[in-house]
């Protein structure tokens, strides 16, 4: 740990936070921010491509943050980007041109634009489609047992189910499935080359001028012919009796098809690997079924699909003591917070029955995530058919982690499964 001049406390340690191919090595990574919880749970951190931040890495301190969202706010700095993409989006949004989803906005309008959307995820609705959960999950769980013995669990099955839940929600036609797998892949694989389009700024806005392309067909065509689903409902959306602008409905889209996607496929890809690295868990759940509840919301703390969000401070304030400029970026790991020994007995053991299990998976305060009812349901739906019928299930080589600070998890999960 050291204090530089101005004061302000870095540790090396903290560099893991910004550095994509850190995500791949998990016992490090866990070494390094169990380390900053310890020594340094507000470090400043300047790295190469990226402009400086602070790093959060306390559970309460994220909480704290989150809470005060007129004093921290999402824009103009949502989650960790490199200095040429934050300058990208900040100069397309001010050309009325940039994408502006619920995660780049702050109150009152991000309170307004997430109505539009928010009936769609009430447990009323999610209820309903229920039914088309169980009977995705036994489609996939099915496609295992005809894929196997051996298959890789992450790129066959996990990316794959999630995404038809979030075509039914929004009521879009199976057909469109490989069309939107690769664009939200492409678009969240950002930092990592086998997922990437290109390396560069202008591949990743190719990407999203693909995703606007797709949406803004649809959007004129619920318009014209208005459906029950989630499309219709932001096609039509109409805010202070206003029509939403062309720029808040296309990206309405793309954050419920992207943000809906990835994070529960790392979800339930990691959750087998946290079961298959555990087989005393995997029996405990195998024996009480009752367990799946609690399991399902282990899985998510253990995994972070998504890895960090941020904040830029409105006015000098401190955390934790720790003084904070108006202008500065703190950085919320979600990661580190989900594995605070304050928060959590044993925090670095995977327990299917852990109750309480406050973990900040989901966000917290005014942004939390919209879709949690709908991945905590899909991800019950598929368990639930999968593990009894499991006669036998093992690793069937190295599970590979993509390299991303942002959302993801594993991109190879090879496994060996027998199902009845
Ligand atoms: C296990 C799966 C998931 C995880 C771990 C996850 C995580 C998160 C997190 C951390 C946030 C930001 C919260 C904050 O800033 O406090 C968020 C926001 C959001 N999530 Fe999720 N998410 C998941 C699944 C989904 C699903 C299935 C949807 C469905 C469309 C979804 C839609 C959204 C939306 C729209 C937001 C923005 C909310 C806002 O800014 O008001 N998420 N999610």
């Amino acid at each position: 740990m050291s204090a530089p001049t101005d004061h302000r406390i870095s540790d090396p340690a903290a560099r893991v936070l910004a550095d994509p191919q850190a995500y791949t090595d998990e016992a490090r990574l866990h070494e390094k921010l169990a380390h900053l919880r310890r020594n340094a749970p507000v470090a400043w951190v300047e790295v190469p491509d990226y402009r400086p931040f602070w790093a959060i890495t306390k559970h309460a301190d994220i909480m704290d943050i989150e809470r005060q969202n007129d004093l921290f706010t999402n824009f103009p700095r949502p989650l960790l980007a490199i200095t040429e993409a934050d300058d990208a989006l900040m100069r397309d949004i001010e050309a009325g041109t940039g994408l502006r989803t619920l995660i780049h906005m702050d109150d009152p309008h991000h309170r307004d634009i997430r109505k539009v959307g928010a009936d769609w995820f009430r447990p009323k609705v999610l209820r309903a489609l229920k039914e088309r959960s169980d009977e995705l999950a036994k489609i996939w769980v099915d496609k295992m047992a005809e894929k196997g013995p051996e298959l890789d669990f992450a790129q066959e099955i996990a990316v794959n189910y999630p995404l038809y839940m979030i075509l039914t929600l929004l009521g879009l036609p199976e057909s469109d499935f490989p069309r939107m797998l690769k664009l939200t892949q492409e678009m969240f694989g950002g930092n990592d080359e086998e997922m990437q389009r290109g390396g560069g700024v202008d591949d990743m806005l190719a990407v999203l001028l693909d995703f606007f392309n797709y949406f803004s067909a649809l959007t004129a065509s619920r318009r014209e012919h208005p459906t029950e689903d989630l499309a219709s409902a932001i096609a039509n959306a109409r805010i202070n009796g206003e029509p939403m602008s062309d720029m808040d409905t296309l990206s309405y889209y793309v954050i419920v098809a992207s943000a809906g996607h990835d994070t529960t496929s790392a979800g339930i890809a990691g959750g087998l690997l946290a079961l298959l690295q555990n087989p005393d868990q995997l029996a405990r759940l195998q024996a009480d079924p009752s367990l799946m509840g609690t399991a399902v919301e282990e899985m998510i703390r253990w995994v972070v699909p998504v890895k960090e969000f941020m904040r830029t401070a409105q006015a000098d304030t401190e955390v934790r003591g720790v003084p904070i400029a108006k202008g500065e970026a703190v950085l919320l790991s979600y990661v580190s917070a989900n594995r605070d020994e304050d928060i959590f007995t044993d925090p670095m053991r995977f327990d299917v029955g852990r109750d309480p299990n406050k973990h900040l998976s989901f966000g917290y305060g005014v942004h939390f995530c919209l879709g949690a009812a709908l991945a905590r349901m899909e991800m019950n739906s598929f368990f639930s058919e999968l593990i009894p019928r499991i006669k036998s299930i093992e690793l069937a080589g190295k599970p590979e982690h993509m390299a991303t600070t942002f959302v993801g998890g594993l991109k190879h999960l090879p496994i060996r499964v027998t199902l009845s």
